[in-house]
């Protein structure tokens, strides 16, 4: 008999998640590959086999009974890297006090900014090293982290670093964003800060980052700049990825299928024309409720629109200190009790879409073999039961890279 590092067996419910390496669409988006009973041995920290009566000798044996075992949650939208906190501002919200009101007069990112430049690398390392660790307390085992507190040259770059040693150091695998165009920094306009983006800040994030994302939205960086900006940052190597259409109707997603981007992000109030040209590109759209909660909006994403006409959804906590959640489970909550997304739909958003949306679909994202064995052991008895149980923590063991944390 082969012997393996770990074998996990008999869970209730094994989400293989197994099937197609494109993003899923529409009906795709309910097929979670469900075992009964199921099993997975891993050696390595790769996943070696996947099915219903495996035999194998392992190091160790857990018995998964009653238990529902799915891919890590890959959190592919957040700013984990930041200084200070912003509490205050939920009594300006509920004062009825809109987030771009408080981002004009110099508080939201803004502050954020001031704490976040003062701040030296040891503090954000450790400040951003506790965020990771109760997001792999929560089952996330893959991260994407954006840049875009610092909003000079200097402290870009020490943000990206930050990043990157995370990346190094941390169980986490963390994808790094370059976010300059987070906002305009006080005291310039537009134009001399994009040139700045461009000739000063993208030529330095070489092995800093793989992906260049914008905030383009009414009253930050428009359509015409945040292509500007992209397309730079595609000249660069970086993939583009884009805010769009989180609070007015920009035209986002129309621009992130021009410049062919990896992900369009938040997508509140896009149009159907630009719903339809992500679905023709096949661009991720990855959806943030946390956000819209935490602003006590009224609108969420029009996911069961944006599934209907074919474009591919994935889930993010977008994690900042605006909306601070570290908890996919949560996000996977508001994402069908707010959003009307089935249970499976979540799940598929939250592990195999949201691989696709940073470009890790090859390696994560599911439970098949040759992949990384990032796997999750939940106490619940099936899938459903995911945002049934909400408010809790529902996972009870983290598998990274065949490592039981
Ligand atoms: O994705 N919208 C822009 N950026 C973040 C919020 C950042 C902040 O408020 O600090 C977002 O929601
Ligand atoms: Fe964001």
């Amino acid at each position: 008999m082969q012997s393996v590092d770990l074998l996990i067996t008999h869970a209730s419910e094994l989400l293989t998640l197994k099937g197609s390496q494109k993003p899923r669409v529409r009906q795709q988006m309910r097929n979670l590959g469900i075992l009964k009973n199921g099993s997975i041995a891993i050696h390595d920290g790769i996943i070696v086999d996947v099915g219903q009566n495996l035999r194998y000798k392992a190091n160790t044996v857990i018995d998964a009974s009653e238990k529902l075992v799915m891919p890590g949650f890959v959190d592919p939208h957040t700013h984990v890297v930041f200084a200070g906190s912003r509490e205050f501002e939920l009594d300006l919200k509920l004062a009825g006090m809109p987030y771009m009101e408080i981002l004009k007069r110099g508080g939201g990112i803004f502050y954020t900014v001031e704490k976040t430049r003062k701040a030296s690398p040891n503090h954000l390392l450790s400040q951003s090293k506790k965020r990771l660790d109760t997001m792999l307390l929560h089952g996330t085992t893959t991260c994407e982290v954006k840049s875009g507190y610092g909003l000079d040259v200097d402290n870009e770059l020490k943000l990206l670093k930050v990043q990157k040693k995370l990346s190094e150091t941390h169980p986490m695998d963390l994808v790094s964003t370059f976010l300059g165009a987070h906002a305009i920094p006080k005291h310039m306009n537009a134009n001399q800060y994009i040139q700045i983006i461009i000739h000063e800040m993208l030529p330095r994030t070489k092995g800093l980052a793989r992906f260049c994302d914008v905030f383009c939205e009414k009253g930050v960086f428009t359509v015409a700049q945040s292509k500007k900006i992209l397309l730079a940052g595609k000249q660069q190597g970086l993939l583009p990825k884009i805010h769009a259409d989180e609070i007015v109707n920009t035209g986002g997603a129309l621009l992130a299928a021009q410049v062919g981007a990896q992900s369009a992000d938040h997508l509140l109030r896009s149009s159907e024309a630009g719903l339809r040209a992500l679905a023709q590109n096949s661009i991720v759209g990855v959806l943030l409720p946390g956000t819209p909660f935490c602003m006590m909006m009224e609108q969420y994403a029009p996911a069961r629109k944006m599934i209907d006409l074919g474009v591919p959804v994935a889930l993010a906590t977008d994690l900042n200190p605006n909306c601070w959640t570290e908890n996919m489970q949560m996000i996977i909550q508001l994402a069908c009790l707010k959003m009307q997304m089935t249970p499976a739909e979540a799940i598929t958003a939250s592990t195999f879409n949201a691989a696709c949306a940073i470009g890790m679909q090859p390696y994560i994202g599911s439970l098949e073999k040759g992949k990384h064995a990032d796997v999750l052991i939940l106490d619940c008895p099936n899938h459903q039961f995911l945002p049934y149980h909400f408010g809790v923590n529902l996972v009870q063991t983290v598998v990274k890279r065949g490592v039981v944390l």
